[in-house]
């Protein structure tokens, strides 16, 4: 199952974490509607601000390599010494970034504890009455 396969690949994301300050480990994989995926994790400053989030880090990757239509994401966090991962869901601002790109009604975010225990929801559950480029007239 496809599903599987994307947790996985945000789970070993995870692996690549950049996260001193918090120990919060956080990795996603992004499947685009070509069938690519693009990974991320998540990459702290000592400055703090400029410490962006894996999901985030996964779509402008595949931003940057000119993909724009996205099909669903899989995001995996949890502390650096956790044995059993929690089920973490995205931060409003990576919720406000899926939201420029993606169908909220259909694009589905795997937030995942294992490949085995995981929670779907679409955009729209986790950014009810969201902002988007539709407002604009877009
Ligand atoms: N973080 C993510 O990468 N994604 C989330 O969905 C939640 C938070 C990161 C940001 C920061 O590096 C650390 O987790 C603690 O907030």
């Amino acid at each position: 199952m496809y599903e599987k396969r994307l947790i996985e690949l945000a789970l070993d994301a995870r692996n690549r974490s950049y996260c001193p300050y918090s120990n919060f480990a956080v990795g996603a994989a992004l499947l685009c509607q070509d069938g690519t995926i693009y990974t991320g994790c998540n990459i702290e400053s000592s400055a703090y601000t400029p410490t962006i989030c894996a999901e985030r880090t996964a779509i402008f990757k595949a931003v940057s390599e000119g993909k724009r239509e996205f099909i669903c994401m899989a995001v995996a966090g949890g502390r650096t010494d956790a044995d059993i991962l929690p089920i973490t869901t995205p931060c409003g601002v990576c919720r406000q970034v899926m939201m420029e790109f993606c169908n909220p009604q259909t694009f589905l975010i795997f937030c995942a504890s294992s490949a085995e225990n995981y929670k779907a929801y679409t955009l729209a559950q986790l950014l009810p009455k969201g902002f988007g480029p539709k407002n604009l007239g877009y």
